[in-house]
């Protein structure tokens, strides 16, 4: 495939529009790996990511180390420990582009000579899992996370039968310590069953089989995950070493791997006569014409698997080799994920439809000749907001192609010319809403019916959101019934959920007098409830569940969050400037106050008031008793880029012993540390009177509360 023609923009053009890339892949990434609700597929996400990196590429200076290019992405969640990785669960680099193939397959060919030697896995579409053993019995399991931190599941990972508990000690020795990684995945049946289940119990369906593994992964009672049957293929040794977790990396240059460990070949070996599952579909190759080949033939194979992959993983053979490529802070330079492109059909749109969310925003959705897309049966498609209708010209009637890419809502790609055929006007957007007549206004590309507090349609979005799952978890209560009750004007907000009573309940079709018993009981399990969840169940615009528990966590109490200012929320970690205006505004609004009053009244939160003020509590995290970190209480910014380390992992280094490192400048910040290109926080520091170090400064500071920093 042909490069883009060479374009230079100029160093301004260039700057807004890394400026403009940053934030919107920031956004993208909340959306995919805090709310787990992507709003694009992964190869537009690709596609903007690729832009990033190449024009960061031509103008180096501009690139920031907070740079989304810059870090592994994804935040760790809360309620399990967080346990810190043996060695860095790094991601891969992707592509769906033949190109981008080839030329990771001549970057190979270039640095280690014309004889390179590749395993070819398929990219399993799971949640990624580390297991450690320790002489040969599973201790540990923790999630990715964000890559160095995850939350450790071992108990619920015990529960999965095709991880072993002891490993197979005969054919390959077992190393004292070993880390391994592999995917943690539902299969289809299992996945299909699931769903029914839930919908059954009045809950929300899993999008797809990676959300149902990560769920289940995620759930506090491990009977649930035994019950949701889950399996496990293994594909990497992450470190192995000695007793006691004093682990080398498997990559470091004087360790031997156990049992002499050459190759990938032979760490698939090696896991399989460990017991640990391996994915019979593995290969050796050669070529790029080889791997070419394989991709096409799994391809084909895709839909009939039985379990979700979303293209091959690449990566070269000989371990050894991997030192001379390296590692950016996100992947290494010796694997590549070559992606399979979206599963697309062609179908018909019947009609299209103004649909109001929860938050205001109207949505056209394509009502479509139902068609089976990779062995889902497709209806609906959104068309995202009035521009993309008239941008992409689809009309009521017209022939289009539809895709579905992971677990993405389906996406109407392009109108299919019919020239015989006579078309339907152009579609328009209502000038009311279609719940509630109030006349709609216009946001950006976006259509938003004003009426936040009366419009039945964004009343039923909000009490979908606050009974769902990641928030007050009411069974039975879903989207019909909440229509139900909107439309009855039976809840005319959020409190009078907790006054519906049985009696009401079964007058209503299709609530027996059982399902209204049922409904009321859960109503009331449901008014005993973790602050974290509910706050997520607010629908505070931005706020996901991870932000919720992290909100949950810093104030500790309902009270003390909505007393809190901007410059406060900054300090909790994930929050910026826009999110905490958010958050701010919401609590501001004299209308939201009353309805949380009035929730106040009838649910009992559960809470958890710091032992000590939020300001010098040493961590967010376990505050296990036993002797104070040596960094315990003091607060550190970064900015700027220091020589010896990421920004990232000098935040984390100090997190680690027991400091925060919130993202903005306070009074009540320590020291700002001060790298080469800052920005304004420096000058910030300056005017609120806090200390400066700048690196060297830094690095003392921390040989003298006895911490070894990173050999830069
Ligand atoms: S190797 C450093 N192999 O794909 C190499 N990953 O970003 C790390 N995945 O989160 C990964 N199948 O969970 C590897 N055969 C495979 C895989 C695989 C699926 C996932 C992995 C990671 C993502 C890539």
């Amino acid at each position: 495939m042909a490069r883009p023609p060479d374009r230079s923009p100029d160093r301004a053009t260039a700057a807004a529009r890394i400026a403009k890339l940053s934030s919107e892949i920031r956004h993208h990434d909340y959306r995919y790996y805090v709310l787990d609700a992507p709003e694009i597929a992964d190869e537009q996400y690709d596609r903007l990511f690729h832009e990033l990196e190449a024009l960061e590429e031509r103008f180096p200076e501009l690139r920031t180390p907070d740079s989304p290019t810059q870090r592994v992405a994804g935040q760790p969640v809360a309620s399990f420990p967080t346990v810190e990785h043996a060695a860095p669960m790094l991601s891969l680099d992707s592509d769906q582009d033949v190109a981008a193939l080839q030329r990771f397959d001549e970057r190979l060919r270039k640095a280690l000579g014309e004889r390179v030697s590749y395993v070819l896995e398929p990219k399993l579409d799971g949640a990624s899992i580390e297991l450690v053993y320790e002489r040969g019995l599973l201790t540990r399991a923790s999630t990715r996370g964000d890559g160095r931190r995850g939350e450790g599941v071992t108990e619920n990972v015990r529960t999965i039968a095709a991880v072993p508990l002891r490993l197979r000690d005969g054919e390959r020795p077992v190393p004292d310590f070993v880390a391994v990684r592999g995917e943690v995945i539902m299969r289809a049946g299992a996945f299909e069953k699931l769903n029914e289940n839930l919908l059954a119990q009045g809950k929300e369906p899993f999008a797809n089989p990676r959300n149902a593994a990560a769920g289940a992964l995620r759930q506090l009672d491990p009977q649930i995950t035994a019950a949701r049957p889950l399996d496990l293929y293994a594909y990497d040794i992450l470190s192995w070493g000695p007793a006691g977790g004093a682990a080398g990396r498997r990559d470091s240059e004087d360790e031997r791997a156990p049992g002499e460990i050459a190759t990938q070949w032979e760490v698939l070996a090696a896991l399989r006569a460990w017991g640990l599952r391996v994915n019979g579909l593995v290969r050796r190759a050669g070529s790029s014409e080889e791997i070419l080949a394989y991709h096409g033939e799994l391809e084909r194979q895709r839909d009939d698997l039985g379990y979700e992959i979303d293209g091959v993983v690449i990566k070269l053979d000989e371990l050894a080799a991997r030192e001379a490529l390296g590692w950016t802070t996100r992947h290494p330079r010796w694997a590549f994920a070559f992606k399979f492109p979206p599963r697309k059909e062609v179908t018909r749109i019947l009609s299209i439809l103004p649909s109001v969310g929860r938050t205001g925003v109207v949505t056209p959705v394509a009502l479509m000749l139902p068609v089976e897309i990779g062995g889902v049966t497709v209806a609906r498609a959104t068309l995202h907001n009035r521009e993309e209708v008239a941008r992409k010209d689809v009309r009521e009637g017209d022939r289009v192609r539809v895709q579905r890419a992971g677990d993405v809502i389906p996406q109407v790609i392009e109108r299919i010319e019919e020239p015989e055929r006579e078309r339907a006007a152009p579609w328009r957007m209502p000038a009311e809403c279609p719940s509630c007549g109030t006349p709609l206004t216009e946001r950006g590309p976006f259509t938003v019916c004003p009426n936040s507090f009366e419009c039945p349609a964004q009343l039923v979005g909000r009490i979908v959101h606050f009974a769902s799952r990641g928030a007050l978890d009411i069974e039975g209560l879903g989207e019909e019934s909440a229509r139900l009750f909107a439309a009855q004007g039976l809840v005319r907000q959020l409190p009078d959920l907790f006054d519906l009573r049985a009696e009401q309940l079964a007058l209503l079709e299709g609530f027996a007098e059982k399902s209204s018993q049922k409904l009321v009981e859960a109503l009331g399990r449901a008014a005993h409830v973790e602050l974290a969840r509910f706050l997520y169940g607010l629908g505070i615009p931005e706020v996901g569940s991870a932000v919720a528990r992290d909100l949950a966590r810093h104030f500790g109490t309902l009270a003390a969050l909505r007393a809190a200012g901007e410059a406060e929320l900054e300090e909790v970690r994930g929050v910026g400037p826009r999110m905490a205006e958010q958050i701010a505004g919401f609590f501001r609004d004299p209308k939201n106050a009353t309805i949380l009053d009035q929730l106040l009244g009838k649910v009992e939160l559960i809470e958890s008031p710091p032992a000590r003020p939020p300001d010098t509590a040493a961590s967010s995290a376990e505050a296990a008793p036993g002797p104070a970190p040596p960094l315990a209480g003091l607060k550190f910014v970064f900015t700027g880029s220091l020589a010896s380390m990421s920004r990232r992992d000098a935040q984390a280094l100090v997190e680690s012993q027991g400091a925060r490192a919130p993202g903005s400048v306070s009074r009540a910040t320590d020291y700002v540390v001060v790298g080469e290109e800052a920005g304004s926080k420096g000058e910030k520091a300056k005017k609120l009177g806090v200390q400066t170090l700048d690196e060297a400064a830094f690095l003392d500071l921390l040989r003298g509360k006895g911490i070894t920093p990173p050999a830069g």
